[in-house]
């Protein structure tokens, strides 16, 4: 096994991707397998955010995106719901020093005015003590849905439609990105999913047309910077070709096209 030290220095620092999207799965299932209560396991969980944040800034990742809450997860059950809202306002608060030191700045993706009030004031306050920093920008997906941001997007521009500022002709795939939460941020180049499914979960589905998909059986509060780095590793061994032939893109970037 190497240490974490030599998964590091396997880096290519020149290509390390922009933007890292995650989702954060399994929380439940490690707790579960101690015979804890799920709540401990997302209690866990904050320290995986806690390091993957850290390792993304030495690493001079720019964009960090992490899926904390989806717009489905309000159907879970209430306690669960308030937990997770507790711990989210909790979390915050407490990184926040840390977050400044690193030179982290916090943005929040999703629907915000449907997170109570405590918990929201916190996330607001965050987001606004940090919006003079420049490292790395951690994007919390809180409340969120692709299906959702997509919708919204929709109804915008429909509406400009309307009232005639807007001609149908003139939508094209920047303005519509451009109308999502995640409005000025390269497409993610690298999209992790911890927990063992393979599957997308109404996450990020406009951005990432072609971004390389990692999926690990690790459990999110197991999730290390060694299987983080791992991920990177695979990451830069891949061909992105964006619809190309392997000629055309040899020589040519490896990061997100836009
Ligand atoms: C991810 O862990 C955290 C959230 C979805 C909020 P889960 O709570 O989904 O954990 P599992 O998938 O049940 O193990
Ligand atoms: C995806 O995990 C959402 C987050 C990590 C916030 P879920 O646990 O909600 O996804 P499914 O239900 O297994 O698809
Ligand atoms: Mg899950």
């Amino acid at each position: 096994m190497d240490t974490l030290e030599q998964k590091i220095s396997q880096i290519d620092k020149n290509r390390v991707p922009v933007h890292v999207a995650m989702i954060m799965d399994g929380n439940g299932r490690w707790a579960k397998k101690r015979g804890l209560g799920r709540s401990e396991g997302h209690s866990e969980g904050v320290a995986t955010v806690h390091r993957v944040t850290q390792f993304s800034s030495d690493l001079g990742i720019k964009y960090l995106t992490l899926y904390a809450f989806s717009t489905e997860n309000w159907n879970r059950p209430q306690t669960e719901v308030d937990t997770l809202m507790y711990l989210i306002g909790w979390a915050i608060e407490r990184e926040l020093p840390e977050l400044l030191r690193n030179n982290v700045r916090i943005h929040l993706l999703g629907d915000i005015e449907r997170i109570p009030e405590e918990p929201r004031k916190r996330l607001f306050y965050a987001r606004d003590a940090t919006a003079a920093c420049t490292g790395l920008n951690l994007n919390m997906c809180l409340s969120y849905s692709s299906r959702w941001e997509i919708t919204e997007a929709a109804r915008r521009l429909a509406s400009r439609v309307a009232e005639g500022s807007l001609s149908p002709s003139d939508i094209d795939e920047k303005m519509i990105s451009d109308n999502l939460t995640t409005a000025g941020i390269p497409d993610p180049d690298l999209l992790i999913r911890t927990g063992g499914e393979e599957r997308i979960s109404n996450y990020l589905l406009w951005q990432i047309a072609y971004s390389e998909l990692y999926f690990t059986d690790v459990l999110w509060p197991d999730f290390t910077n060694e299987e983080y780095a791992d991920a990177i590793i695979d990451f830069q061994k891949r061909e992105r070709r964006f619809g190309k032939t392997s000629e055309q893109v040899t020589n040519t970037t490896t990061t997100s096209q836009i």
